[in-house]
């Protein structure tokens, strides 16, 4: 090897060497895809993803085309599995849907639950000024009774014909409702328990509108946006 051919290649490795410093790795990582999102990037990243891609407690993972994440909400008694219907980066926000919500099914019911109280480490819900939650409750709960009121909805045929086994605690002895009102243990008649929580982020002009299984259905699978921004960008900002 002759020296200039020597020189050339010491700048030739100092130069690919120096075109990869180690902070720009963040955008080294090419964006991954599954399925329906095509844009899994920082903070998240999939199980697949280079180790140094993303941020670990907020992995995703691919079954099926379906992007899955696993939630590991606090208190409770393990994991639960969320499919990832949008990542919209601009907002820092990701919309769950419930895994026992099929799109053809319109009687299917959640199969976990999860409350304002249970969102997983890391995330937020999103609140307006004047602490407005965009995300509202849906409680599903049974009674030895029937109730009558435009804001339950009476799901009790459907719980045979759905995937959420999770749904049966008074299953032949009552009547079982789903609402999107607010709905406090405290204000439930004597006899009535709650079966399941979920939430929605779906537009509801008004959370305490007549119900109907058409509305509870697309409630349920528009699913639910928790925010990750406070939490990757900003840890000590004012609440919003
Ligand atoms: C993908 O996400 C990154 C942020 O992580 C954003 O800058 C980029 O515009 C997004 N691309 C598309 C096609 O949404
Ligand atoms: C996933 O989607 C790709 C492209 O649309 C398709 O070729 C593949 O068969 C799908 N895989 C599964 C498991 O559905
Ligand atoms: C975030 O952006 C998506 C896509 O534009 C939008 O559908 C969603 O309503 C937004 N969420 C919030 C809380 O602004
Ligand atoms: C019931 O809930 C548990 C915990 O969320 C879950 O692991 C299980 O798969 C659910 N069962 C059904 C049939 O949905
Ligand atoms: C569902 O209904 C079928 C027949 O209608 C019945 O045989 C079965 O036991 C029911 N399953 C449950 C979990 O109640
Ligand atoms: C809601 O339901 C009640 C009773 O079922 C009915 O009288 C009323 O007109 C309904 N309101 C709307 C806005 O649909």
């Amino acid at each position: 090897m002759s020296g200039e051919t020597k020189i050339l290649l010491t700048i030739l490795i100092f130069m690919q060497l120096s075109g990869t410093p180690f902070a720009d790795q963040r955008q080294q990582c090419v964006p991954s895809s599954c399925g329906n999102i095509h844009n899994i990037s920082y903070p998240f990243r999939l199980k697949s993803d280079p180790k140094h891609c993303g941020n670990e407690n907020y992995e995703l993972s691919c079954e099926g085309n379906r992007t899955i994440f696993t939630i590991f909400p606090h208190n409770w008694y393990g994991s639960l599995n969320y499919y990832v219907q949008a990542i919209n980066y601009a907002n820092s926000t990701i919309r769950l849907v419930d895994p026992g919500i099929r799109d053809q099914v319109i009687c299917s019911l959640p199969q976990n639950s999860i409350t304002f109280y249970t969102i997983p480490l890391g995330f937020n819900l999103i609140i307006r000024p004047h602490f407005v939650h965009l995300t509202v409750p849906i409680t599903l709960f049974s009674c030895p009774f029937a109730l009558n009121s435009p804001v339950f909805v009476e799901i009790t045929n459907c719980l045979n014909k759905s995937y959420a086994s999770n749904v049966s605690s008074d299953l032949f002895k009552g009547h079982t409702y789903a609402t999107m009102a607010e709905l406090s243990p405290s204000n439930l008649k004597v006899g009535c328990s709650v079966d399941l929580m979920s939430m929605t982020s779906w537009r509801i002009q008004d959370a305490n509108a007549n119900i109907s299984i058409l509305s509870l259905h697309n409630a349920l699978a528009y699913g639910f946006e928790i925010s990750w921004f406070r939490h990757v960008y900003c840890t000590k900002c004012p609440l919003e």
